[in-house]
């Protein structure tokens, strides 16, 4: 197990080709206005997974499924083709839905599966205005019965709930397949889902390790 430092949060996406979304800024973080966020909350350790094959991330997206409750919401981040709706996939196999189904919502900023809770899947890349994202919904999605999973999540961070799950999945190199995925608690909900899940993981034949808290 390894302690190290972690780089700051990147918070450029590289490489888009389309006009692409707009990020929302000037909000709180928080869907309640008196929702609390301690500082304290915020200092989390993290989990870092090496996955070598898309498999392996699909594998790890369905242990981690095993720690997921209704009402949680994931973001998921990292550039295009990183693996992000791979993970997603293997959380969806977790659950219940049939993998297969479960595709990048192209021209919809969000895909429903139902299993055994549903599964909210968002894509906010195609964003083009905030008062999309309003229009959606999102704060019924992410209070409600299910999971919800935001690809490009930072873009609209500000209307994340005070406490979610962090995912920033990073290409080991410029080709091949090794993935660095880092697993971050915002606020004190997933501490010990990650605690936790580090402890399945020395079981399962995938590389990990903790990081500390810094961001
Ligand atoms: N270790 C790995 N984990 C996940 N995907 C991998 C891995 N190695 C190779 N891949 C490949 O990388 C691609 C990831 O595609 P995916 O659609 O999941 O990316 P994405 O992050 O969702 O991109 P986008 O931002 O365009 O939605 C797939 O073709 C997958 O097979
Ligand atoms: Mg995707």
């Amino acid at each position: 197990m390894v302690l190290f430092l972690l780089r700051p949060t990147c918070r450029q996406r590289k490489g888009r080709e389309s006009p692409g979304p707009c990020r929302i800024e000037g909000r709180r973080r928080g869907i309640l206005e008196n929702e609390p966020r301690s500082m304290e909350a915020e200092v989390m350790k993290a989990l870092i997974v090496s996955t070598n094959s898309p498999e392996e991330t699909l594998v790890l997206g369905r242990m981690l499924a095993r720690w997921l409750e209704p009402g949680d919401t994931i973001n998921l981040v990292g550039d295009l083709g990183a693996g992000k709706t791979v993970l997603v996939k293997g959380i969806a196999s977790g659950l219940g839905i049939d993998p297969a189904q479960v595709t990048s919502p192209t021209f919809a900023l969000i895909h429903e599966y139902t299993g055994d809770v549903p599964l909210f899947h968002f894509d906010a890349y195609r964003l083009k205005q905030p008062e999309e994202w309003e229009n959606l919904g999102y704060e019924e999605y992410l209070r409600g019965n299910g999971i919800s999973v935001v690809e490009w999540g930072d873009l609209v961070e500000p209307y994340l709930p005070s406490e979610y799950l962090q995912v920033k999945i990073e290409r080991e190199a410029a080709q091949g397949d090794g993935r660095t995925i880092e697993l971050r608690p915002i606020g004190r909900r997933f501490h010990q889902a990650i605690q936790e899940l580090g402890k399945e993981l020395q079981h399962a034949d995938l590389g990990y390790r903790y990081c500390d808290n810094h961001r």
